[in-house]
């Protein structure tokens, strides 16, 4: 096991009706907040009124930013910055999923920032020096968002979607009810699996080999999305199927399984240069690629992993190393074409002249991945596969 400082500092309030406890949650945070959502689904399942007539009630003074898009744009941020600077805005309470969170995050620490935000994405991590506090209000199971200080945003000027990452963006508490995901509609539950699977395969497939413990908690988180992620699409109110995907949305993506080892990352950089430029759900877009990942990196020094994959989450017996990695990969890209996912990046209007593009914005910054370095041929080679 590697080193690590461990950090997690989120509230968690988790259950029906945690709502409750906003205002126990907002008591350290002023008086004068932004609100920040997405493109109406609060306003349709009725959050929204919860949210703003809990303002009212406690005397919190609040500003909109409403519209965020998934995929959320440097735009929003604009926006939101400008909110917060003409209104003295105290703290931020983001209600909606990742794109409401990210955007949020960035709000935060754009504000003390002099500069242009999107600067920030490109100094990179050492520009974050202050964040005014942000809380959030899930509504959709998938990112980790509400548990970590990521915020990735896309410039579509650019045709970029970059990250940034410090422990002042992770938000100081998270409401976590699972209702509030009754009515995620099927190809986003379907994504948010998908995404939260990706999350710890980038983890799990790590060339440091001694990690048996955060090993073993990816193997339960996968397994968990294997038996409740069909079952939500399947009965999107059943409580403990949204509560179990919820839960480990959040784990997977906390820092928790990261610490102590190397991870990965290349299957992520690759689907945000797809995002950025086409728009695709993120969690469409690692279905799509991840399997194909799979098969460009398994070799002769990465057949063991495979292996215990394999084995361990699928519980697969084959005649050879080889075969049983093989058939671990083949069982993932069952699963998610079961989900509803797309298998091909042409199935989501990409273009064939575009994938060299892709490439090189994917490694624009460097090589990708650590359990297999990725140069601009092999990410190159990875979507023409998936093409
Ligand atoms: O905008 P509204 O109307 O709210 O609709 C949203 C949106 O269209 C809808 N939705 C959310 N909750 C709902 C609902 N519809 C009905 N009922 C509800 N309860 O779902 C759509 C997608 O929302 P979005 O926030 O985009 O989804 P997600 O949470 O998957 O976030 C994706 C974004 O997060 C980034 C992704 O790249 C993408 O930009 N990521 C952020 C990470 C992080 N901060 O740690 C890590 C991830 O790897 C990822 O890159
Ligand atoms: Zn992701």
């Amino acid at each position: 096991m590697l080193d690590f400082n461990y950090t997690i500092s989120t509230k968690i309030f988790f259950g029906k009706n945690k709502i409750e406890k906003l205002d126990e949650a907002l008591k350290h945070y002023g008086k004068n907040i932004l609100f920040v959502y997405g493109g109406g689904s609060i306003k349709k399942n009725g959050l929204y009124d919860t949210i703003t007539n809990f303002f009212t009630r406690h005397f919190i003074a609040y500003h909109e930013l409403s519209g965020v898009q998934p995929n959320p744009r440097i735009t929003s941020v604009r926006q939101g910055i400008k909110l917060c600077r003409e209104h003295n805005i105290e703290s931020i309470i983001a209600v909606g999923g990742g794109s409401v969170i990210d955007c949020a995050k960035t709000i935060a620490t754009g504000v003390y920032h002099d500069r242009d935000p999107w600067d920030l994405f490109l100094q990179g991590d050492s520009a974050i020096k202050k964040a005014l506090p942000i809380g959030t209000i899930l509504t959709i199971a998938g990112t980790g968002s509400e548990m970590n200080g990521n915020a990735v945003i896309s410039n579509q000027e650019t045709q970029q979607k970059l990250a940034i990452h410090h422990d002042l963006l992770r938000p100081k508490f998270s409401i976590l009810d699972p209702t509030y995901t009754f009515t995620v509609p099927k190809n986003q539950t379907a994504a948010g699996t998908v995404d939260i699977m990706s999350h710890i395969f980038e983890q799990y497939f790590s060339p440091t080999k001694d990690a048996f413990v955060q090993n073993r908690l990816a193997e339960s988180l996968l397994k968990t999305c294997l038996y409740y992620g069909p079952l939500a699409l399947k009965q999107p109110t059943h409580y403990e199927a949204r509560a179990q995907m919820m839960w480990t949305s959040s784990l997977t993506l906390n820092g928790l399984l990261g610490y102590g080892k190397i991870t990965d990352w290349a299957t992520h950089g690759i689907e945000h240069a797809v995002s950025a430029a086409y728009d695709v759900t993120h969690g469409t877009g690692l279905a799509i690629l991840t399997p194909y990942w799979m098969e460009y990196v398994l070799s002769r020094e990465t057949t063991d992993k495979f292996v215990e994959y394999a084995q361990n989450v699928w519980g697969i017996k084959e005649s050879s190393d080889l075969a049983v990695a093989r058939k671990g990969i083949e069982k993932t890209r069952e699963f998610f074409t079961d989900l509803g996912m797309p298998k091909t990046l042409r199935g989501v209007g990409v273009k064939e002249n575009k994938l060299e593009d892709i490439a090189e914005k994917t490694v624009l910054y460097g090589d990708v991945g650590k359990f297999k370095k990725l140069g601009k041929t092999d990410v190159l080679t990875i979507l023409k596969n998936a093409f």
